[in-house]
């Protein structure tokens, strides 16, 4: 019953964080779109306003006319202001609530990562590696908001900050993967860059924003770095966005999460995002730019080559299971199903059929059952994948030797 409404309370939450993630990237995508689409008026406007451009459009059967004020607008500035918060703040509120009911509140099976290169992130508790990732949220966002105060206060150096913001990623990306188990690491890393996001709108941006309302109210002079900061800033959030969006799903690729070379597989797919929504910034602007897109091509495609299983790299399919029989090193009972199932029956059963015995699941994971021969041959990529890297069983909760691993390896389907 417990583990049935923890599934239900995951599927709210799930939903409630992906609609507000959509409507907050979705207007931020738009404003950016807005923002690069603006040009200089034909005629001569009133001097007293600021105007530094405006976008003609169409949509919803009707025809658009924006402009953009610097820090005079022509208009008052009431409360009919339309104003954009919310929509960032519960995307990350929702976001962290279905962190702490899935990650947190079942850290020995999701965080913590026995077999971790780190001999003292290996043996954290539950307890110390749900608060190293805690930490690790407000660590990077600290970290990434020093940079910018450093590297770029007045928007000076934005290039140099963007490749420093980058490394800092990377960071992350390195350490997650080696202090949490690599669904988790992946997931993290892009929480990380999120935080970043909607603590940018919460401590820059908005306050920025009102102190420039509050001037204006009271006929004063509006400081124009906080105007250009707030930019700086959303600037930042538009580069981030692509790549949080693949690391949140990324947990339905065990590929990508369980291999050795993971957190260089996180900062490509980072540069590969960044690079794609850089190549549509530069297109509002009116450029075309194809060499972002095939780079990001080519980044992708030398993922695909890291991540691909080592048995798909190394031996064509056919003669690998030609010749896999005369090969001395294996044992005997390579082609053997049934040892295969005996196998996993003691270490993966628990988990994987449709009635969990594994406290906290109610269902089979990710919808794989390992409970009898046809589901196990349906799905041995998957399976000799996940036992090689460890990443299976789950914080090896059920003591998988690396004796099991090896026959896993060598069974040939
Ligand atoms: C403690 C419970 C548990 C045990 C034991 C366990 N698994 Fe899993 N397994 C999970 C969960 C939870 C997921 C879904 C998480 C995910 O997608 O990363 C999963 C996902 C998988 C996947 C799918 C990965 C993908 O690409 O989506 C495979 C394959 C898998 N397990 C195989 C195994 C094998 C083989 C064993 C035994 C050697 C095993 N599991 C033992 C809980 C477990």
């Amino acid at each position: 019953m417990e583990s049935y409404l923890t599934e239900f309370g995951n599927l709210l939450l799930r939903w409630l964080h992906v609609i507000a993630a959509i409507a907050w990237i979705g207007e931020s995508i738009y404003f950016v779109m807005l923002d690069n689409s603006l040009t200089k008026p034909n005629e001569e406007k009133d001097s007293r306003y600021d105007l530094i451009g405006e976008m003609s459009s169409v949509h919803g059967g009707g025809f658009y006319h924006n402009q953009k004020y610097l820090t005079h607008p022509p208009f008052p500035l009431d409360e009919k202001l339309h104003w954009s918060f919310w929509k960032s703040y519960t995307t990350w509120l929702s976001g962290f609530a279905l962190f702490c009911l899935l990650y947190l509140s079942n850290a020995s099976v999701y965080l913590v990562n026995p077999a971790s290169p780190w001999a003292w992130a290996a043996v954290l508790t539950p307890g110390e590696a749900g608060v190293a990732a805690l930490a690790l949220l407000i660590v990077g966002w600290l970290l990434y908001d020093e940079l910018c105060r450093r590297i770029s206060p007045e928007m000076q150096r934005d290039g140099l900050l963007s490749i420093a913001v980058a490394i800092l990623m990377s960071g992350v990306a390195y350490f997650s993967s080696h202090v949490f188990q690599g669904r988790a690491a992946f997931l993290l890393t892009g929480a990380v860059m999120a935080t970043c996001m909607s603590a940018n709108v919460f401590f820059w941006i908005i306050p920025g924003q009102r102190r420039m309302v509050k001037a204006l109210n009271s006929g004063e002079q509006p400081n124009p770095l906080d105007g250009k900061r707030g930019k700086q800033r959303s600037v930042h959030n538009t580069y981030f966005t692509l790549p949080v969006v693949f690391l949140m799903i990324s947990n339905h690729y065990a590929f990508a999460y369980s291999n050795e070379t993971s957190w260089f597989i996180m900062t490509l797919f980072i540069l590969s995002g960044a690079l794609i929504r850089q190549y549509f910034v530069l297109r509002h602007q009116g450029q075309n730019m194809l060499t972002l897109p095939a780079a990001s091509g080519i980044l992708l495609f030398v993922i695909g080559m890291i991540a691909a299983p080592t048995d798909i790299k190394t031996v064509p399919t056919e003669t690998r299971s030609s010749n896999s029989n005369d090969n001395k090193s294996l044992p005997a009972t390579s082609n053997n199903i049934h040892m295969v199932s005996r196998i996993l029956q003691e270490r993966c059963v628990s988990c994987h059929s449709a009635r969990p015995t594994q406290v906290g699941f109610s269902a089979a994971p990710a919808g794989i059952l390992l409970d009898n021969d046809q589901d196990i041959q349906r799905h041995h990529i998957k399976i000799k994948q996940v036992v090689a890297s460890k990443y299976m069983p789950l914080a090896n909760l059920t003591k998988m030797s690396d004796e099991e691993r090896l026959q896993i390896s060598q069974w040939a389907p």
